[in-house]
This record gives C-alpha cells, sequence and structure tokens, in this order.
C-alpha cells in the first residue's frame, strides 16, 4: 500500500468513527439523563473530523491552518463562557461563522473549477451558498435581536413577503441558469449577494420571541448547506453531519413550533409581537393577593403534593441551586417534591433541564408537560418560580389572546397556586396572565433566588440570609 493510500484508509476509518459519534452524540442527547454523554461523543467526534482532515493528502502547507485554529480558539474560547441566558444569540453567531464557512468554500470551488463543472455539482454548490448566505446574515439578524443591538419588535411594511420571496426567486433562477451554463461567472456574486440581503430582511419583520425558532430554523439551513458542500468536496463525513444537523434542527423548529401552537408561516410571517398587549390594560380594578416567605413556606411545609414550574426568571435569578436546597428541605420533610417542565419554558429548547440538572435535582423528578398536567388537580401546591406564559390559562380561553391555542401546564387547576416574580410585568408574549388573580393563587413578589432563598431559611433548611 502507498503512503497516500494508507493515509486516505485511516483518513475514511477516523471519519466514520466521527460520524457514528454524531450519531450517538444526538442519540445521547435526546435524554437529560444520557446529555454529557452526548456532549462528549460530539467533541470527540469533531476531534476526530479534524484530525482526520489534517491528514488530508491535499494540504501542503500548515501555516495558514495553524493561524486559522489559533484564532478560532482565540474566538471560540470566550463564547463558551456566556451566561446561559445568552446561549440562544451565541449559537446564533455560531451559525453566522458555520455559514460563513460554507458560502467561502462554495465561493472558491466555483471559481476554481469553473467552467468545467458537471450540472449536479453546480446546483448543489448553488444550494450551498444560497442556504449558506442567507444563513449568515439571518444569523446575524438574529443573535443582534436576541443580544437586544437591535430592535426585538417586527419591522413590518407592506408588501414585505413578495418582496422577499421574490428575491429568493431571483436567486434560485441565478442558479437555475448556473446551472445550465456554469461558464456564465458574472452571475455569481449575484448568487451569493442577494441571499445575504434576503438573509436580513427574512429576520427583520420576525419579532425577538420567535428568534429561538427561527435560530433553530437557520440551524437546520447551516445543516443543509454543510451536506451541498459535503457532495462539492466529495466528503462523505460532511454529507452525514451537515444531513444530521439538518433534520435535527428542522424537528426542533417542528418541537417548538407545536408547543406554541403555531405554525411555521405564523412564525415566519406572523409578525408576532409586533402589538404589545398594554400589561396595564383592564388589571386597575383587578386584584391579587401576596404573602410572604414565611407563609408560603407554613404551606409548602404542610402540603402532601408540590409540583414546582420554573420559567425564565428562574433562569434570570440564576435561582437553581436554591431551588435544589427547597427541593432538599422539603423532601426531608417528607414532601413530595416534582418538577414540570413546559417545552419552551425559558428562551431556548431544554433550558430548565439544563439550569436542573446543574443543580443536582434527580432527573426522575422532572416530567414533561403531558406526563404532569393531569396531576395538577390532586397537587397541593403549584409553586411557579419565574415561569409566566407557560401558566397563563388565557392561552386555553381567550381566542383573541396572542397565546391563544399554546398548550400550557394547568397550574391552576391546583388547590393552591404560588407565583415567585417579582413584579406584575408580563412574560415574553408581553400579556397579562388571569392566573394571578385567581382566589388560590398568591403571590410571591421578589427576585426568584432571594425568595427561595428565604423560604428555605424558614423551613430551616440551609437559606442563608
Ligand atoms: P416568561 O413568560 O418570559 O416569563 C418570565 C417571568 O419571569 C416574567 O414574567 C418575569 O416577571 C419573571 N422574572 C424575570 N426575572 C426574574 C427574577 N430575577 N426573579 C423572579 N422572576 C423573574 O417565561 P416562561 O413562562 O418561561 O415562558 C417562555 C416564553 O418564551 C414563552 O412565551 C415562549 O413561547 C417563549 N419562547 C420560548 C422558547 C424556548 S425554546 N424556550 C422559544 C421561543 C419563544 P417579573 O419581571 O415580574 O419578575
Amino acid at each position: 500500500m502507498t503512503d497516500f493510500a494508507g493515509n486516505q484508509y485511516i483518513i475514511e476509518i477516523v471519519y466514520l468513527i466521527a460520524s457514528a459519534l454524531f450519531i450517538l452524540s444526538l442519540k445521547w442527547m435526546s435524554s437529560p439523563s444520557t446529555a454529557r454523554h452526548g456532549v462528549w461523543a460530539g467533541e470527540i467526534g469533531m476531534v476526530l473530523a479534524i484530525a482526520g482532515t489534517l491528514l488530508h493528502h491535499g494540504i501542503v502547507d500548515y501555516k495558514w491552518i495553524v493561524i486559522a485554529l489559533v484564532l478560532g480558539t482565540g474566538i471560540g474560547i470566550p463564547l463558551g463562557f456566556v451566561q446561559m441566558t445568552a446561549v440562544p444569540q451565541r449559537t446564533a453567531l455560531s451559525h453566522a461563522f458555520g455559514a460563513l464557512c460554507v458560502t467561502l468554500v462554495g465561493t472558491a470551488e466555483f471559481y476554481l473549477r469553473t467552467p468545467n463543472v458537471p450540472r449536479f455539482m453546480m446546483a448543489v454548490l448553488s444550494m450551498e451558498v444560497i442556504l449558506g448566505s442567507l444563513t449568515f446574515t439571518g444569523s446575524l439578524m438574529a443573535a443582534g435581536k436576541l443580544q437586544e443591538l437591535l430592535p426585538q419588535r417586527p419591522l413590518t411594511y407592506k408588501g414585505q413577503n413578495f418582496v422577499n420571496l421574490a428575491l429568493l426567486a431571483i436567486a434560485v433562477a441565478i442558479a437555475i441558469r448556473l446551472v445550465q451554463h456554469p461558464g456564465a461567472r458574472a452571475l455569481f456574486p449575484a448568487m451569493v449577494g442577494i441571499p445575504l440581503v434576503f438573509g436580513v430582511l427574512m429576520v427583520v419583520p420576525i419579532g425577538g420571541a420567535d428568534m429561538p425558532t427561527v435560530i433553530s430554523l437557520l440551524n437546520s439551513y447551516a445543516g443543509l448547506s454543510a451536506a451541498a458542500m459535503g457532495f462539492v468536496l466529495d466528503s462523505k463525513l460532511l454529507i452525514i453531519a451537515g444531513a444530521l444537523d439538518g433534520s435535527s434542527g428542522f424537528i426542533l423548529s417542528v418541537i417548538m413550533s407545536k408547543a406554541m401552537n403555531r405554525s411555521f408561516t405564523n412564525v415566519l410571517f406572523g409578525a408576532f409581537g409586533q402589538v404589545q398587549a398594554s400589561p396595564a390594560a383592564g388589571t386597575e380594578a383587578k386584584t391579587v393577593r401576596s404573602a410572604t416567605a414565611e407563609e408560603a413556606a407554613a404551606i409548602l411545609a404542610a402540603a402532601n403534593q408540590v409540583i414546582v414550574v420554573p420559567g425564565y426568571g428562574m433562569a434570570v435569578a440564576q435561582a437553581q441551586h436554591k431551588v435544589r436546597e427547597l427541593y432538599d428541605a422539603l423532601t426531608k420533610r417528607g414532601v413530595t417534591v416534582r418538577f414540570a417542565i413546559h417545552p419552551v419554558a425559558g428562551r431556548m429548547p431544554g433550558h430548565m433541564n439544563v439550569l436542573l440538572a446543574e443543580a443536582d435535582i434527580p432527573y426522575d423528578k422532572l416530567f414533561d408537560m403531558e406526563d404532569i398536567n393531569g396531576d395538577f388537580p390532586q397537587t397541593d401546591v403549584a409553586l411557579v418560580i419565574g415561569a409566566n406564559d407557560v401558566t397563563n390559562p388565557a392561552a386555553r380561553t381567550d381566542t383573541a389572546s396572542p397565546i391563544y391555542g399554546m398548550p400550557i401546564l394547568d397550574v391552576d387547576k391546583a388547590r393552591t397556586v404560588m407565583v415567585i416574580k417579582r413584579s406584575m410585568s408580563p412574560g415574553f408574549a408581553g400579556i397579562d396572565n388571569p392566573l394571578y388573580y385567581l382566589d388560590r393563587t398568591l403571590m410571591l413578589f421578589g427576585d426568584a433566588k432571594t425568595f427561595v432563598n428565604d423560604i428555605v431559611r424558614e423551613l430551616g433548611g440551609g437559606g442563608r440570609s
């Protein structure tokens, strides 16, 4: 066997192992109990994929590769340390970088290969750069909106959808022309430039509330463009990894849309969040009952069954470790404590699972919405910690509500409801929550971490003043 053939053989084996690890990674990440293995499998798979690529015979000089590795590592490490609440925008940035890379590789390949590009190759190359370019600018816009560097509200104008779709149609028409005449090099910059503009315009009319869904959709575009790049570069690993990325991103978008009872078209073209309902409207005459930490502790201590419903506010307050102390203090007293997880609680998929896992809450105490909703009527206390929209009964009854039809956690059916939040401010959807005005509801006003700490202290647990 020659050196070259030997190298190629090793590369193929390494790629095969990397592909298997990527598949296992996705499988393991679908459950909190195996998610850590999933992260490791993904990381090892990526290291192997990079190592295999570095063995490639086509590399004649490592200088630029080393510079790129150092630069990439320098940018990547600080990005890994962002706050949990900033992970969605960080993820969007990763997609933007990946999509930029795909677009640049596609552009280089086009100019290296034309005019001798077979039709199939030109078709996948066009798909690669169109999806890559629109994902690049779309992801940057999504990150900007989530980081509030750009206005979160949807910006709309008449004929917007027509303009956007027309732009996309023009880019596709150019791609078809290039498939027929790959030598028409002058058209190529337009095939990259138009989707760049489309990416911006596509995200402009989408409100901040829908950004996580948009990001996972862009994730799937980035995956598809990487798979297309795999065909261009004849890399089976890229095809597999891109297809996994594309399909998992798409499935995640579907899950999120379903959990919000929204269609894709509504997410992409619905301009959700444009009209922010005033939280104060119609609330003047209504009253709420509030309680102190001492009173809340007494009610919890007397309960048999407690369901904790965490939400975005728990993440903001970083209250998960205090929630663990509360769990310990209550279970020590013989109270059964379970956690109800809404699929879109927080700001990213699995947000609550990750935080509760970080605080070592046993996985078997975490229940998905459909598995626990039927238990609320037999529950003594539903303790809502920083959740709002996912508990809003208006989603069931108020046909005019923007969240009408969204499945919610039925906390209002519990015997007593206690809600920890700082004020009567609305949640992400910007709407009032009738739950707070029920006779059985007690508002526990305060920061989630501080309030839970106070309850733990009253229960005689580890709470510190
Ligand atoms: P939200 O409805 O956003 O409510 C969070 C509540 O937390 C707020 O009402 C806020 O009230 C309270 N809060 C904020 N900081 C707090 C703190 N330090 N201490 C205590 N409370 C605090 O959250 P949710 O119920 O988790 O719902 C998630 C929303 O995001 C849904 O509308 C969902 O559709 C949307 N969304 C989620 C996702 C994913 S994947 N998770 C994707 C797209 C959209 P105060 O200001 O009064 O404290």
